[in-house]
């Protein structure tokens, strides 16, 4: 029997992350999953209560209640969530809490993108990226995406921020953000969308053991 694949996508804030596992997922066939949304849900739901999110057991409870719909929210971007969902990232028994729902998610197969997806959810994937990119370009984008949307923000603003948000998810003692020890770190600073996607592609097709047969479509070698 052919052990349905897990790929794990790990890394910092806007290092291009979700672009590739979204890609990644589409072009194998398996479901993806963006778990930090789980924990901007999670963030939202202790607000929407009234509470605090970083109070522990404020967290844990709305952890314990977060459903699926919950993640369909159009209320899980901007600064409110990104500090609500950063918040409650640091309660230990808040991801606790959470593991199960992305093993489920898992069962036939997936690509997940997060911070402790190789590491804590799942050691055993059988393909791991560890995706990311200098601080100075992970800003630049995230800056030239809001330029997009029209908020205008200072770059060095943008910079301080992310800083600070790499600061908090690599010092946090619970599932601090780190490369696993056998994951492919693909560095994307000077990579354009394109290439990185194709590096990535076939260094988690050679993990996996899927040869491409012919367009988008996947088997197992031989
Ligand atoms: O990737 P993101 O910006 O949507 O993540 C939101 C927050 O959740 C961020 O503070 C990092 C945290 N997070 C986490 O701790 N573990 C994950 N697997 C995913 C996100």
């Amino acid at each position: 029997m052919i052990a349905l694949p897990i790929v794990a996508i790990d890394g910092p804030a806007a290092a291009g992350k979700g672009t590739l596992a979204r890609r990644l997922a589409a072009e194998l066939g398996l479901p993806y999953l963006d778990t930090g949304l789980l924990y901007r849900a999670v963030g939202r739901l202790v607000l929407d209560g009234g509470g605090d999110p970083a109070d522990a057991s404020a967290a844990e409870q709305a952890a314990r209640e977060l459903v699926p719909a919950n993640l369909e929210r159009t209320d899980l971007r901007g600064p409110a969530a990104d500090a609500a969902a950063a918040a409650v990232a640091s309660v230990p028994g808040v991801r606790a809490a959470l593991i199960d729902f992305q093993r489920d998610f898992g069962r036939a197969g997936a690509v997940l993108d997060g911070r402790d997806i190789g590491t804590v959810i799942f050691p055993q994937a059988q393909a791991k990226l560890f995706v990311t990119a200098s601080l100075a370009e992970r800003a630049r984008r995230r800056w030239s995406e809001l330029q997009a949307k029209g908020t205008s923000a200072a770059l060095a603003i943008v910079t301080a921020d992310m800083q600070a948000r790499d600061a908090a998810d690599a010092a946090r003692a619970a599932a601090p953000l780190r490369a696993a020890a056998d994951a492919f770190v693909l560095d994307t600073t000077k990579l354009d969308a394109d290439t990185a996607f194709a590096v990535a592609l076939a260094e988690v097709r050679r993990r996996i053991g899927w040869a491409k047969t012919g367009a988008g479509s996947v088997m197992p070698e031989k």
